[in-house]
């Protein structure tokens, strides 16, 4: 399970666990979760959302029925999830007609979607990204929204106090930030940011929304 560097290889771990448990379980609720929450901040068949780390759509097969065709745009680094979400998860007549676009990077390589969003999501991204990864993510998203209005969500494991994370990115290990630090990242990369705080996740991850 391993590739050549020792580094181990995420696409036998996906297989090994199934695309459900990797992204973490709870898929109904959580996917639900999501959706209602963006829901209730406003978001309407015809914008444009963005899913970054979009995993295998646990969100996805909410928003897209219910978005206008090419709204739901993914961006995820993990091939075989992003295959196991159009596949199994999402019917065939339904991705046809919705059309979602999804871009395979792990660099968040935002300009190589064909739209700009009007609303972002991160939904247990950055609990898993060093803050340097974290800040690539928004300074690039910052960049390719440019002038239009963009809510980016972001969901995080609140630590009362800055703790020692792991030296790099590791989609299996937990990263916990300081509501403080969460800010700061947003304001580094030109982002307004609000801490919005509990938002029901079941296991206690908090929520920032980055505005331009
Ligand atoms: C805990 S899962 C959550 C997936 C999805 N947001 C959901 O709610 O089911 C985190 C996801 O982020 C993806 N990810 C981690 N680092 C990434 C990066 N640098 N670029 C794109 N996706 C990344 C992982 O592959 C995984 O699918």
């Amino acid at each position: 399970m391993s590739s050549p560097d020792g580094a181990p290889d995420e696409g036998n771990i996906v297989q090994a666990l199934g695309h459900r448990r990797y992204v973490g379980g709870r898929w109904d609720e959580i996917g639900r979760l999501q959706f209602d929450y963006l829901l209730a901040e406003g978001l309407g068949p015809e914008q444009v959302l963005l899913d970054v780390g979009c995993g295998a759509l646990r969100g996805g097969i909410h928003f897209i029925p219910f978005l206008n065709a090419g709204h739901y745009l993914g961006v995820e680094q993990e091939p075989l999830l992003v295959s196991a979400g159009l596949s199994q998860e999402l019917p065939a007549a339904l991705r046809d007609r919705k059309r979602p676009e999804i871009v395979i990077s792990s660099e968040f390589e935002f300009e190589r979607l064909s739209r700009r969003p009007d609303y972002a999501i991160a939904q247990s991204l950055f609990t898993h990204l060093t803050p340097d990864r974290i800040a690539q993510c928004l300074r690039n998203l910052r960049c390719f929204v440019d002038e239009r209005p963009c809510r980016f969500y972001a969901t995080f494991l609140e630590a009362e106090t800055p703790v020692e994370n792991p030296t790099s990115s590791n989609p299996r290990e937990a990263f916990l930030y300081t509501r403080d630090e969460m800010e700061r990242l947003g304001e580094r990369t030109n982002w307004a940011a609000q801490y919005l705080g509990d938002w029901r996740h079941p296991r206690g991850q908090m929520m920032m929304v980055y505005t331009n």
